[in-house]
């Protein structure tokens, strides 16, 4: 009699593969983006995707995206379950359960974000019709294509049948800038600085609030008293960073913006830690007097249920008031250039 049968390993039950569209994907930060998606650095370690990879209908730029699946063939990602490239924006969108809208031009030296409006916006109704019509149940759309914050507002009118709550435009990464100047100036790690909002728009008028941030669980005032410091070069040095790359590259940012997507998504789909928050550009719902309807940076946090909310209560100064008026000023403006893209 031979001993008891060796039973199999319990094997974890596999997740079944999401559905990720990432527009753009040939370009800049399609290329620092995808692998990170790929190796599950965006919504985790057992998540396994599938990259739907959109590139406009042309040869060069659809010739570079099979070199992209080529790349991402070649890293044997255990997490990516399959790839599909197309310029068809139904196929692209078909079914997915995320939308993250890169795909448009960036601007070059000298330029402001949003003078990129007239030439992008456009591009911004069909996706967001295809993503109404072809996106999965609950689809959730993030744009990082420039403005983004008004490209966001086009494509959620153009989506009427996605609540509105779906859809985000990307100020991460300069919250993550803000934390990195304030950690330099503070001589601490960029780790110890917590409840960084960005408020307003992704341009130069953004408004990145130094009254309500922490520095190592303290009040920022606590730890950097320079005052002048913080109401001069800080917020400039946030408001310009991207233009400073453009300067530095020759090109605008890309493995930061890409990270800043990393960072965007993820916190979007984890429970916030208890007490801070991230800077997310959502649909005003009028809080902190930001008219309702527009797509505006707010401190954001996420609940144990997965759901975000805006957090209230944060007390703003007069100079803060004024700054974030500012910038909704130049929202309110954006979006009275493209009212005819509002469907
Ligand atoms: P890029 O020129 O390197 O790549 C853009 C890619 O998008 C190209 O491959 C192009 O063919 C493709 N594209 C253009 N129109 C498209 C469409 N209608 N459908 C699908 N694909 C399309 O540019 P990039 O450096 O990757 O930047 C992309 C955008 O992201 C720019 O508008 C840039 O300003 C913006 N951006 C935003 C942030 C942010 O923080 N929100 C940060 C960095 C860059
Ligand atoms: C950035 O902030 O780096 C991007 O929005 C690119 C740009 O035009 O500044």
């Amino acid at each position: 009699m031979g001993g008891s049968p060796q039973l199999p390993e319990t094997q974890p039950v596999a997740k079944s593969p999401i559905r990720v569209a990432v527009t753009g994907a040939a370009g800049q930060i399609g290329y620092a983006l995808l692998p990170r998606i790929a190796a599950g650095q965006m919504f985790g370690p057992d998540q396994p995707v599938i990259l739907h990879m959109i590139e406009i209908p042309a040869e060069k730029p659809m010739a570079a995206l099979q070199g992209v699946a080529m790349e991402l063939e070649d890293c044997a990602f255990p997490l990516l379950a399959d790839m599909v490239c197309t310029s068809d924006l139904n196929e692209g969108f078909g079914d997915v359960d995320w939308a993250l809208l890169v795909g448009a031009k960036p601007r070059g030296p000298g330029m402001e974000r949003n003078d990129l409006i007239e030439g992008n916006g456009p591009i911004f109704t069909g996706q967001g019709k295809a993503i109404n019509d072809s996106g999965a149940k609950g689809c959730r759309t993030v744009v990082v294509g420039n403005p983004c914050n008004t490209n966001a507002l086009i494509a959620m009118h153009n989506a009427p049948d996605v609540d509105q709550a779906n859809f985000s435009a990307m100020t991460r990464l300069d919250e993550n800038r803000a934390k990195a100047q304030l950690a330099n100036k503070a001589g601490v790690h960029h780790t110890s600085v917590t409840n960084m909002t960005i408020w307003g728009n992704h341009s130069a008028t953004q408004y990145p609030d130094f009254e309500n941030v922490k520095i190592g669980g303290k009040r920022g005032s606590e730890v950097i008293s320079d005052r002048a410091w913080v109401q001069g070069d800080f917020i400039k040095t946030v408001q310009q960073r991207g233009a400073a790359i453009i300067k530095a590259r020759g090109l605008s940012s890309a493995l930061s913006a890409a990270n800043g997507l990393v960072d965007h998504v993820r916190d979007l789909c984890t429970p916030t830690k208890p007490g801070d928050w991230h800077s997310v550009a959502i649909c005003s719902d009028g809080s902190y007097d930001v008219p309702a309807g527009l797509i505006c940076s707010f401190p954001v946090s996420v609940d144990d249920a997965g759901r975000y909310s805006i957090v209230q209560g944060l007390s703003l100064s007069d100079f803060a008031v004024d700054k974030l008026a500012a910038s909704v000023a130049e929202l309110e403006h954006e979006r009275s250039v493209i009212s005819g893209l509002l469907g």
